[in-house]
């Protein structure tokens, strides 16, 4: 793979496991749980490319609408992978992130987070960031009425303040947008992040994404040219 073009920031949108398992006769869950395995494949091979911040789309605000016993195996799926991978995230120098509140989410899955975050805290290689109860409108919102709160006014509001507000702060913005299961949308992710990403869609399912698709989408990210709203000219 041609490291010389490695998106500084990958975010993904893991679609597609509740129609892996129908296709196979199975259950939702059963989709549930591959994703995770291709989760963590996907998240070593970042970090093996040395892309330094990895944003996976774990749990939408509007995903508590799902059944509650799917909801119910979503945690305790997350909750069983933190639990195993503590000891290779920081092995992989890799620093959990949550993006989203963590406090609404049920008590076991808060304290896993919070002993997952703290444990890697001090992990430099790559961030990985969760996005998790998240809602791209909701943290904008959030991020007005932290400014507001903090009485900045007028002129004092500018792209860096708001985006000192957001669950991403210091973190530079995608340059990719991966969503996997042929959905062409964002469905509430990063609006504020994704002005400039690009976008890539595969119809690929969730479960069956694996590294080499990574390595594809990365590789079709070296063949386009980002230009900014400047001119093929301005940037030969
Ligand atoms: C993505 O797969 C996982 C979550 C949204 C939590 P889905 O569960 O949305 O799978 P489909 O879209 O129904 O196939
Ligand atoms: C987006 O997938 C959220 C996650 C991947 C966690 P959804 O499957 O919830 O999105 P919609 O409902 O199809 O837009
Ligand atoms: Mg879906």
């Amino acid at each position: 793979m041609d490291t010389k073009h490695i998106p500084a920031h990958i975010a993904i949108i893991m679609d597609g496991n509740g129609r892996w398992a129908k296709q196979r006769g199975l259950p939702r869950t059963d989709g549930h749980k591959a994703g995770t395995e291709t989760a963590r494949a996907v998240v070593t091979r970042c970090r093996e490319l040395g892309v330094r911040h990895l944003t996976l789309y774990t749990f939408s605000k509007e995903n508590w609408s799902r059944p509650k016993e799917e909801v119910k195996t979503l945690f305790s799926l997350l909750t069983t992978f933190l639990t195993k991978e503590e000891k290779s995230l920081r092995e992989q120098g890799i620093r959990l992130k949550v993006l989203g509140e963590i406090g609404d989410m049920p008590l076991g899955v808060r304290q896993v987070l919070k002993h997952v975050m703290r444990r890697t805290g001090d992990c430099t290689d790559m961030t990985l960031n969760l996005a998790l109860n998240y809602s791209g409108r909701d943290e904008i919102l959030r991020a007005a009425r932290a400014l507001a709160d903090k009485g900045l006014t007028g002129e004092a509001i500018t792209e860096e303040t708001f985006a000192a507000e957001l669950w991403t702060a210091g973190q530079p913005d995608p340059d990719l947008i991966i969503r996997t299961s042929g959905e062409l949308r964002l469905s509430n992710y990063l609006l504020f992040q994704c002005a400039y990403a690009e976008f890539y869609f595969t119809d690929v399912y969730w479960p069956d994404f694996s590294p080499e698709e990574l390595e594809k989408a990365i590789a079709e990210l070296g063949n386009r040219q980002r230009r900014f709203g400047k001119t093929d000219e301005q940037l030969a």
